[in-house]
């Protein structure tokens, strides 16, 4: 199912039309376990309902693409989310049919880390919105009273 939707992907990227998509951000700066909210925008047209709208979201990193968020004419597609994501992120449903993705990201990791992309699809046309995440780790005070050196 990923793999025909990667497809999907590929071939509406080369359409190229009205619709676009904007990051309010090009790149976050986090540390870990906070919570960090990542925006998008995208033209709405008020010829296209909801439900002809599907997004598609993933982190690539230099290992694999995880996907983050997957939403498929207008329906949230849990299952496709990445088990990385499990659990820790919401979206604003509220807000998506003003033409802004809110995607909530809790307790972020330090593998949370890289370039995310969101593809938005309407039966015309696509488009997509790319934004750096840097999750840096928590520094460790190291306590070297116990050391012992042989
Ligand atoms: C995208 O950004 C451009 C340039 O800042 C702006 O003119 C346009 O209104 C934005 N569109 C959306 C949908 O956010
Ligand atoms: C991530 O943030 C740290 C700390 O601010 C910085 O040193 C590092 O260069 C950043 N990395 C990237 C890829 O932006
Ligand atoms: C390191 O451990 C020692 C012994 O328990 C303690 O007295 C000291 O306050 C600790 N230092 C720090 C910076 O935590």
């Amino acid at each position: 199912m990923i793999c025909s939707i990667l497809l999907l992907i590929i071939l509406t990227s080369c359409v190229s039309g009205t619709l676009v998509v904007n990051v309010t951000q090009t790149s976050y700066q986090a540390e870990e376990n906070q919570h960090i909210t990542l925006e998008w925008t995208f033209t709405t047209n008020p010829h296209t309902s909801s439900n002809s709208l599907s997004i598609f979201c993933e982190l690539l990193t230099d290992l694999r693409p995880s996907v983050l968020f997957h939403l498929h004419e207008g329906v949230e597609v849990p299952e496709s989310q990445d088990e990385q994501f499990a659990g820790r992120v919401q979206w604003d449903k509220d807000v998506l049919r003003e033409g802004r993705l809110r995607l909530h990201v809790s307790r972020l990791r330090t593998s949370d880390s890289g370039l995310y992309l969101c593809d938005v699809l309407t039966s015309y046309e696509s488009n997509s919105g790319k934004c750096w995440l840097n999750v840096t780790g928590k520094l460790i005070q190291e306590n070297w009273s116990f050391c012992v050196c042989a």
